[in-house]
């Protein structure tokens, strides 16, 4: 199998203090990449080939400087874009703060869309590049209490799923992820759910990610849709 090397491959990842986007940076430097990690906060990773550069997703100058510096640094060169950061805020519609509403689009969408927008030229040109989105199967399917973070997972499905189309022939490769219930620091705003044991480990996300990332070039995941297998436990632990 021609797989790709990622050794000296430069990715970026936005939001990496923590959870999912915190493992992938790690298993990305372990096969070799140079790594960017764009956030409000550092990650507890010292390694020779990581940099942070402080960048809130929202703001579109941010992420601009952001990336100016990566190119910069980089001869203008990105392989991977991972948009990882997101957050989430629950309640009913109607109770739901429109300051909320607004912050969750304005990382969960507008962010994906100001960070895939800066790295397109660069990957057009060298007709090579993986983008990967990060949704969630509330992009597949609603729940109560979720509507305005489905909205924007959804917005995100439908992005990456009309980007793919746009880019393909340009040997870019746009993957979106929807993964069930992972354990990590996202459930901080829930009134109800509290992360446990039977989630996905978000190391593992990771690694599902770094997989279908070395996958030989002819090969496109479009989408991913991952799931604990037992969400509750194993059926005797239930009895
Ligand atoms: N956990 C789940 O069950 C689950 C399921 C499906 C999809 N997802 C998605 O997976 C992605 C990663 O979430 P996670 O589970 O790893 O949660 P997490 O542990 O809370 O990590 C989220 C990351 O996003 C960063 N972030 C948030 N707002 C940002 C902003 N404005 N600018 C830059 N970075 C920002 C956070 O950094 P700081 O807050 O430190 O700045 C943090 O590093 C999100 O898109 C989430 O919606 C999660």
């Amino acid at each position: 199998m021609n797989s790709i090397n990622l050794e000296g491959q430069v990715a970026v990842i936005t939001g990496v203090s923590k959870g999912i986007g915190h493992h992938l940076c790690a298993q990305l430097l372990d096969k070799g990449a140079v790594v960017y990690g764009l956030g409000r906060n550092a990650p507890e990773l010292n390694h020779e080939k990581f940099r942070f550069i402080i960048c809130d997703v929202r703001d579109a100058s941010d992420v601009q400087a952001a990336f100016d510096q990566v190119f910069q640094e980089q001869n203008g060169k990105v392989d991977i874009l991972v948009n990882n950061a997101g957050l989430g805020y629950f309640g009913f519609c109607e109770t739901l703060p429109l300051e909320q509403w607004d912050e969750l689009f304005a990382t969960n969408v507008n962010g994906v869309f100001y960070c895939t927008r800066a790295v397109l030229p660069g990957m057009k040109q060298r007709q090579y590049g993986q983008i990967v989105n990060i949704s969630s199967i509330a992009g597949l399917e609603g729940y109560q209490q979720v509507s305005a973070y489905c909205a924007t997972k959804f917005a995100v499905r439908g992005f990456s799923d009309a980007l793919y189309k746009e880019v393909r022939d340009e040997g870019i490769r746009v993957t979106c992820v929807y993964p069930g219930s992972v354990k990590t620091d996202f459930f901080r705003n829930s009134p109800s759910i509290k992360p446990h044991d039977y989630m996905l480990d978000p190391v593992d996300v990771a690694h599902a990610i770094l997989n279908f990332l070395q996958m030989p070039k002819n090969f496109h995941t479009v989408n991913l849709e991952i799931r604990p297998l037992q969400p509750k436990g194993p059926k005797a632990a239930n009895n």
